[in-house]
């Protein structure tokens, strides 16, 4: 029970990466806060988790908008009074190269993953501060790490994210914050189902995705949520700054 007791806020909780880290979190004893646009998707975990005797709190949150984050970290701080993990995880994702690409496209995935991603450790920092202890997880990708053919926006909101991570990391050790990161190689979430079903031949897009990585398959939630929860835990407590990648070997080539 690495995590009992402790309160954990996962963003983009109710499906995907982020719903598997929180019941991960939860079953290691934690108290867990499913933060997520529409909390709702997520509602059969919640009443999983709630029976099981665990403490979980849904929140309906858009973490690009600053007073909806505010509102936040103000419920969990008036619930439990603290924040121990955050995972800013909620991410969205769209194809086009830079010709394809909109400002207002631009802005909006921007807005999600690294303004989101900002306003979240804005808001949960001054209590990790208070504390003196935290740790901050952020979801970026194997996007952040190579250019990726054809999605120009994702790429850079990821590479964003990994600067994120190592400037936090620096500015906050002297208050016993760690912020870390993990990479994600393509997983088997309803985000990617969606982008496989847009394409011509989803089957075809599959054999792609999959046939470009040594391992040769797709990623589970459960897989990336583990290495969550490690860079997050008590064993890796000298880490901070570290970018972690999950990827099946594809950024390794
Ligand atoms: N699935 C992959 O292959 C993959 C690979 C690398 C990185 N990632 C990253 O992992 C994270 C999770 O991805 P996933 O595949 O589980 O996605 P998903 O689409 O399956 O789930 C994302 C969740 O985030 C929520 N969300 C979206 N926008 C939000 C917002 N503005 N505010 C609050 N919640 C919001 C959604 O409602 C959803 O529940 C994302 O940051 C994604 O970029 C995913």
């Amino acid at each position: 029970m690495r995590f009992e007791g402790k309160v954990v806020v996962v963003t983009g909780a109710a499906e995907g990466i982020g719903q598997a880290a929180l019941l991960a979190f939860a079953r290691e004893g934690a108290r867990v806060v499913l933060a997520d646009r529409e909390p709702e998707k997520g509602q059969a975990i919640v009443e999983q988790l709630r029976r099981e005797g665990r403490e979980v709190l849904a929140v309906r949150v858009d973490v690009s908008v600053e007073d909806e984050v505010r509102a936040l970290f103000d419920q969990v701080k008036s619930q439990w009074g603290r924040v121990d993990v955050l995972v800013n995880n909620a991410g969205i994702y769209m194809q086009g190269d830079v010709t394809q690409t909109s400002l207002a496209d631009w802005e909006r995935i921007m807005a999600v993953n690294v303004t989101g991603a900002f306003l979240c450790t804005r808001y949960a920092v001054p209590l990790m501060i208070a504390q003196k202890s935290g740790v901050i997880v952020n979801v970026a990708s194997e996007a952040g790490l190579v250019g990726i053919k054809g999605q120009v926006v994702y790429n850079v909101s990821k590479g964003a994210m990994i600067a994120l991570t190592r400037s936090c990391a620096v500015d906050l050790a002297d208050y016993g914050i760690r912020v870390n990161s993990v990479c994600p190689g393509t997983t088997e979430t309803p985000l990617v189902r969606a982008a496989l079903q847009r394409a011509a031949d989803p089957a075809e897009a599959r054999r792609r995705l999959e046939q470009c990585r040594p391992a040769n398959r797709l990623g589970t939630p459960q897989e990336i949520a583990a290495a969550i929860l490690f860079l997050a835990s008590d064993e890796v407590a000298y880490a901070t700054g570290a970018i972690l990648s999950v990827d099946g070997g594809y950024t390794a080539q």
